[in-house]
């Protein structure tokens, strides 16, 4: 075994010590994507683009949140573009959008390891793709010289 599978094996394994596997995944991507739906703001948002195609983004959120936590390797998107191209997405959306997550992981995450493992991930990626959508560094370089 090489190095970097020895070190995907041990961090699968401290993650099943957490409760994480692919039904825990599988189950929180669904919690958190129902409320999703049902959020006034969100709901709209999401539906617009992904239409009648749920149960495809579904498999992918899920492909992506195991190759985070599980190092499947599963997922090979890249979700900058995805998201830079969501022009009525506000920074407001992205509270509403953590806040859920967060609250299905309280609801469903099997302990406090794995709550605050998703969590901060979650955040992580949140503060990226913000960088991303909302911050034109141009803005504070000033006009070309
Ligand atoms: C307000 C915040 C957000 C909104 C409105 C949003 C919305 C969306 C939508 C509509 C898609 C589907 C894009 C498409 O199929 O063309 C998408 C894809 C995706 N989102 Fe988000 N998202 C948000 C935040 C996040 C965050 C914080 C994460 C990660 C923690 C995330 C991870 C992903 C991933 C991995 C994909 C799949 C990209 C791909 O490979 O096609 N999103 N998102």
């Amino acid at each position: 075994m090489s190095f970097a599978e020895v070190h995907r094996e041990n961090y699968r394994r401290q993650a099943n010590a957490y409760g994480i596997d692919a039904d825990f995944v599988s189950e929180m991507v669904d919690g958190f994507y129902t409320k999703v739906r049902n959020d006034p703001e969100l709901g709209p948002i999401f539906d617009q683009v992904i239409q009648d195609q749920w149960a495809v983004h579904l498999v992918k959120m899920k492909q992506f949140w195991r190759a985070i936590a599980l190092k499947t390797g599963e997922y090979h998107g890249r979700p900058m573009p995805a998201h830079l191209k969501l022009k009525n997405v506000t920074k407001e959306h992205f509270t509403i959008w953590l806040r859920l997550f967060d609250e299905n992981l309280d609801e469903v995450a099997p302990s406090p390891e794995a709550k605050a493992f998703f969590k901060d991930r979650a955040r992580n990626i949140a503060r990226s793709l913000m960088m991303g959508m909302f911050y034109d560094p141009d803005e504070d370089l000033g006009a070309r010289p």
